[in-house]
């Protein structure tokens, strides 16, 4: 008989100076050694930035006309694989990375920028980031956590939201990636730097910046496919893209597409936690041109 069961939650160890869990180590010499080719783009995020949505955006800007039938056969983990990924239930990212025909080759990464394998600043690859803000991110990784087992077990909120604010989370501190990425954009020109909450108030006008980054000119009826596609409902219905495939995730616990709003921090945080994570951020957010809208 087949064992379906899945092997204890991993626990966080100092990995480079950025915490992490093996499912991310366990691969790195075929990650840092990685052949981007210069016409892939890499899509880069700190975990429950976003990440599923931009992919899918990208893909259908992509393939969505091309190769419509991947959109209902390839669940998206595998359309734009996950590099440093190293689970038991899928190939692991580097080889579905290596696997893949179509061009441009979309890469997902969550690692913070001085990780990234050299080839793709070697190759003068595109990098889309996406960032959100810090307490709709940690409370999408709160939740992300209690369902995800492949990630240590989240204990309870105050918990989580200490971990996080002393940057003991799967990729690190949400701090140093966002501000990291934003930094690397001043060297690196050919990155486009996005905010999850600009794209949830207007994603239209978000669409029109990113497609202007990547010499893209879709029709209207392109952009109104693309935009109805990746509507939050749609997402969440979509068994390619809600991740309902993937066995480490308990749906019972916690949807993948749980809410997808900007805001939803205030039906978590106390006033006390709010107050002392504000002052916790300004300590720890240097630099003052990046800014983050916590309600739109
Ligand atoms: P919430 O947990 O706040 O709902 P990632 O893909 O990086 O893991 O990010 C997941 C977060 O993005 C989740 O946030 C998810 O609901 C949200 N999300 C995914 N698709 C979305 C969409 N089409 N529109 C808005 N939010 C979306």
């Amino acid at each position: 008989m087949e064992n379906t069961e899945l092997p204890p939650r991993p626990l966080l160890f100092d990995f480079e100076g950025v915490s992490m869990v093996h499912h991310f180590t366990d691969n790195w010499e075929k990650v840092q050694n990685f052949q981007a080719r210069p016409d892939d783009i890499l899509i880069a995020t700190y975990p429950k930035a976003g990440t599923t949505w931009i992919s899918y955006i990208l893909d259908l800007l992509y393939f969505g006309q091309s190769a419509p039938e991947r959109q209902t056969s390839i669940p998206i983990y595998e359309r734009v694989p996950f590099l440093e990924s190293y689970f038991h239930v899928i190939p692991p990212g580097t080889e579905l990375a290596d696997k893949l025909t179509t061009s441009p080759r979309l890469i997902k990464t969550h690692l913070p920028v001085q990780l990234v394998p050299k080839s793709f600043w070697e190759q003068n690859c595109r990098v889309v980031y996406v960032a959100r803000n810090a307490k709709d991110n940690v409370v999408s990784y709160f939740h992300f956590d209690r369902m995800n087992k492949a990630h240590p077990e989240p204990g309870d909120w105050s918990h989580f939201l200490q971990r996080f604010m002393d940057g003991k989370m799967v990729f690190g501190p949400w701090y140093d990636h966002v501000t990291g990425w934003w930094e690397k954009k001043q060297t690196h020109s050919k990155t486009h730097y996005m905010f999850y909450e600009d794209m949830i108030e207007d994603l239209g006008r978000d669409l029109d910046r990113l497609c202007s980054f990547l010499g893209l000119s879709p029709s209207v009826e392109e952009k109104t496919r693309v935009m109805e596609g990746t509507q939050f409902d749609k997402m969440k219905s979509n068994s390619m893209t809600n991740y309902s495939s993937l066995p480490v995730m308990d749906f019972k616990i916690s949807p993948f597409m749980r809410k997808g709003q900007v805001g939803d921090w205030k039906h978590h945080f106390t006033v006390t936690q709010n107050e002392k994570f504000d002052e916790h951020y300004q300590k720890n957010m240097s630099n003052p041109n990046l800014q983050f809208r916590t309600v739109v």
